[in-house]
């Protein structure tokens, strides 16, 4: 019995790994978090399994309902948004699987920072503008943040953030990183990206709170940066034409003429 834990991506049943969707449909035991994880992806759960929602339950209930599938010897789906390596709680749950014996594996998903950055056709590391993606929030209700990770030390870098679970905060995010980014630093909000209803708003540090519109609340995810609107960004060496390299040499000379016959 194995505890497949799968990111089932930003909202799109179609956003998903096709490794991710064969493991839904095999396992006869489905755990989604179901605040975000939409019900379309459950539509490749084979017929007759236990779907649980466990937006409900704490962690302790979570790992009963695993307990019992591995009594019977049911390999469970376990499904969270996006893609499991952030913000996930996919770490205590392995932790309790490690002591109680339980095997698992990891499918990644398409994380919502990319969805978003999809949504509004953007590259956030342009070369010469930025070159670095943080992926962050700010503190809420139930999570605290460790010391020195504060939007104020990240925005003195100039990379692009991909600030999550942080739309309540829009005051504490333009305050923070106005001092860093100007206040006319370009900033998209991305709500729902993917979904059918995915809604854009586009502003500066100094614009962000007066435009943005009733009903954008929770499933938000905050870009901010340079790199949103540049548009005078060098292009990259790597398709330059006189760029020398391993599968373009410029000349009988270069160190990667003779590559195709060396095996390094
Ligand atoms: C608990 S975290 C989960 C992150 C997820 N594991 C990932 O890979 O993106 C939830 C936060 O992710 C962001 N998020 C998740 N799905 C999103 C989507 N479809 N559009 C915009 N933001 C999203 C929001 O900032 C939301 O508050």
């Amino acid at each position: 019995m194995t505890v497949h834990f799968i990111g089932a991506g930003p909202g799109a049943p179609d956003l998903l790994t096709l490794r991710g969707r064969d493991l839904i449909a095999a396992c006869p035991v489905c755990l989604y978090a179901g605040s975000l994880v939409p019900e379309a992806v459950l539509g490749h759960c084979p017929a007759g399994a236990r779907v649980i929602n466990t937006a409900p339950m704490d962690l302790d209930a979570i790992m009963a309902e695993i307990a019992k599938a591995h009594a019977a010897d049911q390999d469970v789906a376990r499904l969270h948004s996006g893609d499991m390596s952030v913000w996930s709680a996919m770490g205590e749950q392995i932790r309790r699987l490690k002591e109680m014996g339980i095997a698992y594996t990891v499918t990644p998903g398409v994380p919502s920072f990319a969805a978003a950055a999809a949504t509004i056709g953007a590259e956030l590391t342009l070369p010469g503008v930025a070159q670095s993606v943080v992926l962050t929030r700010t503190p809420g209700r139930a999570s605290s943040m460790p010391e020195g990770e504060t939007l104020t030390a990240f925005g003195a870098t100039g990379a692009t953030l991909a600030i999550h679970l942080s739309i309540q905060n829009l005051a504490r995010v333009t305050a923070d990183l106005i001092p860093h980014y100007g206040p006319d630093c370009p900033v998209a909000v991305i709500w729902r990206a993917s979904w059918p209803d995915e809604r854009v708003v586009r502003a500066t540090l100094a614009t962000l709170e007066g435009a943005m519109p009733d009903g954008i609340s929770r499933t938000a995810l905050i870009l901010v940066g340079p790199a949103l609107a540049a548009s005078d960004f060098d292009e990259s060496r790597l398709y330059a034409a006189d760029y020398d390299r391993r599968y373009r040499p410029q000349s009988a000379t270069s160190p990667w003429a003779d590559w195709s016959e060396r095996d390094d």
